[in-house]
Parts: structure tokens; sequence; C-alpha cells
């Protein structure tokens, strides 16, 4: 039996016979070769068909292949200097498992975005979608085990929710059998819960927003990864956050460079995503905003242009700590040394790829936290369960919430968040 060996692989069989499954991706021939680019999902590799060797049939069956066709293909692995893996097969087989009767609706030339997207179910298969996808599975492992490894317990918040979590204004509400229930924005009041139960947890779930605003950072489902952390407060949350983003893009570094190489990304910008990461106040960013000719009173929120004339003042990402109370959620503790701001911090991406994480100390003694939610005209009875949390052994705790796709985005360097997800949900588009 002749192994079948994955095109990843193919490397580690040299000289030897291996069986490759996959699809024709592209092809050329001349006359008494054809050279089929066949890829299977780990990668794309060269088969040579001649004549002279496997004869008229199967030579034939070769050349009646168009692109996407599932083939298999046995031969030999030989070593090839001029190939970016390093192989390429002298094939002995040509076995054709579907024929497509029509032609691939994405050819390898350049289509417009808006085309590709209605054919996302298909565009997935191109090379670079692949590498995003790939990137975007070793981020999701990499943050697991950054967690798993230290300690953390994973603990998986519900979709459906009774209220609000972060602002009123983006919600989805569905039918919860005859009463509102609204899809979750972040699992973060639950991760509280758990914190308090088992000390240090994360959840890692959909997230969703109702967000009218068609921008390259907006999608309506998103994944959030969220740790939370009793006896925890701000600079141990910042302290948190950076070692963290450290280790998930050095590690995606090491793990996905043919990836991030395929999307042609700047490895030089990732290798310099070092410890300290700078970290100024809310009224430091306005200073450096007022120098630049953007002034921003304070009280006011930064929108994407801000983010980015601030991150194109450091080659790594800044936090931003201590913003208005006003602008921000209502759980989020207020600085004891001035009581206008909240103890929050965000994280800046370089490159101008915008806010990724956004996390804050959150307030922990009932009083005030009633006073909250009655300020933001939050309905309290939906949050009975959550100011028991302060009620009983109430503790300073902290946590963050990473946006997953923002992160695949900055990594791999992508114009727009649409394609960091298999199948993104935007305003005006929930289909393929
Ligand atoms: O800053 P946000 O709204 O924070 C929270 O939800 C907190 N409850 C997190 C916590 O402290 N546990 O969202 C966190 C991150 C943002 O920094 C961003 O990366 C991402 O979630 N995000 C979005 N990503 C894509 N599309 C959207 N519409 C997003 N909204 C937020
Ligand atoms: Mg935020």
């Amino acid at each position: 039996m002749i192994p079948h060996i994955y095109i990843d692989r193919l490397r580690h069989h040299i000289n030897e016979p291996v069986v490759l499954k996959g699809w024709l991706y592209n092809k050329r021939s001349s006359g008494k070769l054809q050279f089929l680019q066949v890829r299977d999902g780990t990668g794309i590799v060269q088969a040579v068909v001649s004549r002279a060797d496997v004869g008229d049939e199967i030579f034939g069956r070769a050349e009646k292949t168009v692109q996407e066709t599932s083939i298999i293909v046995t031969g030999t692995v030989r070593e090839d200097k001029r190939s970016p893996l390093g192989v390429e097969l002298h094939a002995s087989n040509v076995e054709i498992v579907h024929l497509p009767t029509q032609p691939f609706p994405i050819a390898p030339k350049e289509h417009g975005t808006a085309f590709l997207m209605e054919q996302r179910h298909l565009w997935l298969r191109s090379s670079k979608q692949v590498a995003v996808l790939r990137v975007r599975a070793e981020i999701v492992r990499q943050i697991r085990n950054y967690f798993d490894e230290r300690g953390f317990v994973l603990m998986d918040a519900p979709i459906f929710t009774p209220s609000a979590c972060e602002g009123t204004t983006n919600l989805f509400q569905v039918d919860y059998f005859g009463e509102p229930a609204y899809l979750t924005q972040s699992g973060q009041l639950y991760g509280e819960a758990g914190a308090m139960a088992l000390g240090r947890i994360y959840t890692f779930g959909p997230t969703f927003r109702a967000e009218k605003s068609k921008t390259r950072r907006h999608l309506t489902e998103f994944w959030m990864v969220e740790p939370e952390v009793a006896y925890l407060e701000l600079d141990g949350d910042m302290d948190l956050a950076e070692d963290f983003l450290v280790n998930i893009v050095q590690g995606v570094l090491k793990t996905r460079r043919d990836e991030l190489t395929i999307l042609e990304r700047d490895l030089s910008k990732l290798e310099r995503v070092q410890k300290p990461f700078p970290r100024i106040r809310y009224e430091e960013a306005l200073e450096i905003l007022s120098k630049k000719g953007k002034t921003v009173p304070f009280g006011e929120d930064f929108g994407a242009d801000e983010e980015t004339a601030i991150s194109e003042e450091f080659d790594r990402p800044v936090m931003i700590h201590r913003y208005p109370a006003a602008i921000k959620a209502f759980y989020m503790k207020h600085d004891p040394k001035d009581p206008r701001l909240a103890l929050a911090v965000d994280v800046i991406a370089p490159e101008g790829f915008g806010e990724i994480i956004g996390g804050a100390q959150r307030e922990d003694d009932l009083a005030v936290l009633e006073q909250r939610i009655a300020e933001h005209k939050l309905p309290r009875e939906a949050f009975e369960w959550y100011l028991d949390l302060r009620r009983y052994g109430s503790v300073p705790h902290a946590g963050f919430g990473l946006g997953l796709e923002r992160t695949v985005q900055w990594i791999c360097g992508l114009h727009h968040v649409r394609e960091t997800i298999p199948f993104p949900r935007m305003m005006g588009k929930i289909e393929p």
C-alpha cells in the first residue's frame, strides 16, 4: 500500500512513492508533459505527468482535468530546489474523483471583493484564504494554551442573555418563548461569577453586536476571549494583557511563518511586539492627538482615525488607561484618585489596526454598583444575580476582552476584518 501523504509533509518522503488526494488548482502543459498544481489544504505541489512515463490513457485523464477537479495522484517525491516546497511529484497515475461540468467561478485572476464575498464558500479554497484560516486556528490554539498552561479555567458563558453588558444601543433581540432576550455582547458578567468560584477563568465564544456602522473593523458576530481574575487590579490586568499578547504574536510567528509569508506580511513589524508596551493615560493620548493637530475634547471617545494617529507614535501595541468614566461601561470601577475616570484599559494595535482589547477593573462595592445600574437606566431585576457577587465575598477583580477577528486582521495584515472569519456577518451581509 502506498501511503496517503499531505503536501506539507512531502519533504519527509523524498524519493518515496506517495498518494496525494486533493484538487487541481492550476495547470500548464507542453505537449508531452503536463504540470498539475495540486492543492490539498496543507499546500500546493506541482505534479509532473509525462506521456512517456504513464502512457496515453493516464495522460489523457490528466489532460481532461479542469480547475477544482478532485484528483488522486500517485507518484514519487523528488527534491526540487526551485519550488517553494522544495519538492515536486513525478506522477505514475492520475485518477479523477469528480470532474466539474462548469468552469469554477473563481479563476486564478483578480476578482472584485463584492463578487468574492458572494462566493465565500468557494473563495475559501484560494491560497490566501487558506493561509488566513490556518493562522486564525493557530491564534485560537495559542490563546487556549496561554490560559490553560497558567491555571485559568475555561468557562463557557451563555449566548441567550436577559440583559445588556456593553450598552443598550447595539443589542440583537430575540423572542425567547414570548419574552425578549438578547444575544450576548460579552461573556464578562458571567465570567465574573466564574472568577469568584474558580479564581481565574476565561470565556471564549461568539459575541454579537448590532453594529449599524459599515467599517473595516466591525462584524455583527465575532469571537471574544475574556479572562477574568479575582484579586486583580488594573495594573495587574495590564501586565496580563501585555504578557498574553507578546506570547500570542511570538508564538504564531514561530509556527505560521509560511502562511504569513504567503500573506506578504512584514514579519519585522510583528517581531517588534515585545515587552514593555507603552502605557499612557487617556489625557496623555489627548496631548499626543493635539500635537498632531487632531484636538479631541476631554470626555470624547476615540474613533478609528484617532486610534491610528496614536498608534503611529509607537512600534508596538499601546495601552491607554483611565478613560473618562462617562464613555465607559457601567461595571467599571472609578479611579479613587480622580472619580471622573474609570479604571479601564484599551490596547491599540500598531500600524493603524485599532483597538483589539478592552478591559477594566470592576466595581466591587454593592452600593456604588446599584447606583451605576440606576444611572445607566438598566433594568435592576436583570442584574440582581450580578449584584449578589458583591453581596457575598466581594473582592477586587479585573479582566479584559480580546477580539479574535481584529487580532487575526492585525497579525495577518489584512485591510478588512471580513476575511478573518470563514463566514462573516455584517450589516447587510448574512449569506452565504
Ligand atoms: O471593548 P469591548 O466592547 O469590551 C467588552 O466587551 C468587555 N466586556 C470585555 C471584558 O472586559 N471582558 O470589546 C472587546 C473587544 C474589542 O477590543 C474588539 O477587539 C472586539 O472585542 N470587538 C469587536 N470585534 C469585531 N467587531 C465588533 N463589532 C467588535 N466589537 C468589539
Ligand atoms: Mg472597547
